[in-house]
């Protein structure tokens, strides 16, 4: 396949829904001269009860149909189709793609002072193991407790950030991770860093939370450099922003994940 090779070229970046956002938000902080195009797949969201086959298919389709738009790198902003499809992608594809499995795994390891480090995440991405591979290639002997919380997404769409019934939803799940004593815990979903404060809270202020979202825009801009791919002089085209359905709620939901007003969302339907 044909690899963009203009540094000038946008990074494409994807999410199986709007949650995506929260990195895009940390690259437009860290990569202000970078152009992007994001596209949330808000058609077929959630992908974390889905099966690894079928979050590889919508993952092949949505980097082919950002390879359309000329894209020099793509970076995987959603947890599951990282955990499920990053390996595949890189097969498939010429230029760089980043994933936010490994990137937050290296912040945990990193900020870990040999406790347990707790993950957190959709089905599938628990499911899948790889934060566990991640960490575990990095530092064999961590121990490791990994909880999926698939209630925190829709809970985090409504806005239930800090409602009553979200407290004890995240009781639920959060308490035995700090009954093992984790000293940190990877968000391993784009829409926990929305429920950071709550889960501080319940975690207790000694547990360090990594939020993948910084790491992965830090990897994000260490690829780039290494293959000459930074973009040169600042930014003149607008970002695009595009759903595979409901472009309103988009709009209205957007703000909430990215900090500020999206003024456009184009629709693009795949598959
Ligand atoms: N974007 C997904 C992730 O980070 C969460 C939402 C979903 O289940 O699709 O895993």
């Amino acid at each position: 396949m044909v690899a963009a090779s203009n540094a000038n070229a946008p990074i494409g970046v994807f999410d199986s829904g709007i949650g995506g956002l929260t990195v895009v938000r940390e690259l437009m902080r860290q990569l202000p001269d970078e152009r992007i195009i994001y596209f949330g797949d808000t058609a077929r969201v959630p992908y974390g009860p889905k099966s690894p086959d079928t979050v590889r298919r919508y993952a092949r389709e949505i980097a082919t149909w950002l390879q359309h738009q000329g894209v020099k790198a793509i970076v995987v902003a959603c947890n599951t189709a990282t955990a499920h499809a990053l390996d595949t992608l890189e097969e498939e594809f010429s230029f760089p793609i980043i994933g936010v499995v490994e990137p937050g795994a290296r912040a945990a390891v990193r900020a870990s002072h040999g406790g347990p480090i707790g993950v957190i995440g959709t089905a599938g991405t628990i499911g899948s193991g790889a934060y566990e591979r991640a960490i575990r290639a990095l530092a064999p002997q961590a121990r490791i407790a990994a909880r999926a919380c698939p209630l925190f997404v829709p809970l985090v769409e409504e806005g239930w950030l800090d409602r009553h019934a979200t407290r004890l939803i995240a009781d639920d799940y959060l308490v035995p991770l700090r009954q093992e004593h984790v000293d940190t815990l990877v968000l391993g979903c784009t829409h926990y860093p929305l429920l950071k404060p709550l889960i501080a809270d319940v975690m207790g202020r000694d547990v360090q939370l990594i939020d993948s979202a910084h790491e992965t825009a830090a990897e994000t801009a260490r690829v780039l450099d290494a293959v000459g791919l930074r973009a040169q002089g600042s930014l003149t085209c607008p970002h695009r922003f595009v759903a595979s359905d409901a472009p309103e709620q988009f709009l209205r939901m957007g703000q909430r994940f990215l900090g500020t007003a999206i003024d456009r969302v184009e629709t693009v339907t795949l598959g």
